[in-house]
């Protein structure tokens, strides 16, 4: 599951209605819509240019599998993280441990933006 493929975009999404419609959009040829589990996108034999987590697998769970499966220089993308936009108590919980993973991981250079 985890290769690479000759499409520049794989768009995941756990729940097959949700990527049928994702999938229905008129999309670039260089997009691919894919119905799995994120994580099982990031194996240790993938790298990816930039990892946008958009779900609780690879950003809540799983963080450090997402950071590994950056290729050198990779760009991550990290939303929802201040407190205006908790939209639930694990949301809350959790996302202070997930900057403090991020802030401390000696792979990336972090920078928060407002
Ligand atoms: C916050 S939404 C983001 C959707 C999309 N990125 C957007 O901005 O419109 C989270 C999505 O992650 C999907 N999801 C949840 N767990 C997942 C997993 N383990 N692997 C892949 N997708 C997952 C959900 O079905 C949901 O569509």
């Amino acid at each position: 599951m985890g290769q690479r493929t000759d499409v520049d975009v794989v768009s995941v999404d756990v729940d097959p209605q949700l990527a049928e419609i994702a999938a229905s959009l008129e999309t670039p040829g260089y997009v691919e819509v894919r119905v799995a589990d994120g994580a099982d996108l990031l194996d240790a034999e993938c790298r990816w240019s930039m990892i946008f987590a958009d779900a609780p697998a690879g950003k809540r769970e799983g963080l450090d599998q997402t950071v590994a499966a950056l290729e050198p220089g990779g760009v991550l993308p990290v939303d929802d993280m201040t407190p205006e936009h908790f939209v639930s108590d694990l949301h809350r919980d959790k996302t202070p441990e997930v900057r403090d993973t991020l802030v401390a991981d000696p792979r990336l250079r972090t920078v928060e933006v407002d």
